[in-house]
């Protein structure tokens, strides 16, 4: 049976059209996208889910008063969807644990940065600031804090002298396309052990 996948987004959607790309060449094995969720409905990505026939859930956030009652909401409406697989692409809340605990080790996120360093908003600018000579990308199951859960892949990047974050920003892209992809046919195809706090690949 193909892992059913649900992907949430905010913006613009890259790391979604990557994935779905994937999916459609077979670099990704075993997986489908059932669902599109994101809590913008003028998102550049749910164009591009509309134009590629995707499913899609609309919730905004401003309607709820907060995080919690949001979050009851997606998981009422994804119940019924059966999903194997949440993946944030470009999601900007913060999950709470009503979802993380309907979800768990089932929530996987892509951030900017080698984690646990430069966690939270802005990432790239944050390395960018530090001086760090190296930067990158890293995939994660998502826990209760931000940019805290088990590393499942990262990919490193140089960081050079003549580096601003939209550049720094610009190299990483194109890394994470990669890295999501990869670590997302690994969780499809159940290579991913999880060890206590770490992510064992097969
Ligand atoms: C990416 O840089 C990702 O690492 C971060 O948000 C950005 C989303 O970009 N979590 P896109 O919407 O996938 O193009």
């Amino acid at each position: 049976m193909k892992k059913r996948l649900a992907i949430f987004l905010s913006g613009r959607g890259s790391n979604f059209i990557s994935i779905h790309k994937n999916i459609l060449s077979g670099e990704i094995s075993n997986a489908e996208i059932v669902l599109v969720f994101s809590n913008n409905k003028n998102a550049e990505g749910i164009v591009y889910a509309q134009n590629n026939d995707l499913p899609i859930l609309i919730i905004d956030h401003k309607n709820f008063d907060d995080r919690k009652k949001f979050d009851r909401s997606i998981v009422d409406e994804l119940s019924s969807y059966n999903i194997d697989l949440i993946c944030l692409a470009g999601y900007m809340r913060i999950v709470s644990e009503i979802i993380i605990d309907s979800y768990v080790n089932k929530v996987i996120n892509i951030h900017p940065s080698l984690l646990p360093s430069f966690k939270g908003m802005n990432a790239q600018q944050q390395a960018i600031d530090y001086g760090v000579r190296y930067s990158g990308c890293t995939v994660h199951f998502v826990d209760h804090g931000v940019d805290t859960g088990k590393i499942i892949l990262q990919d490193v990047v140089e960081v050079n002298s003549d580096d601003d974050s939209s550049s720094l920003s610009e190299k990483i892209l194109a890394r994470e396309h990669i890295l999501y992809c990869k670590a997302i046919d690994l969780f499809c195809n159940d290579k991913l052990v999880i060890a206590g706090d770490k992510v064992i690949v097969e």
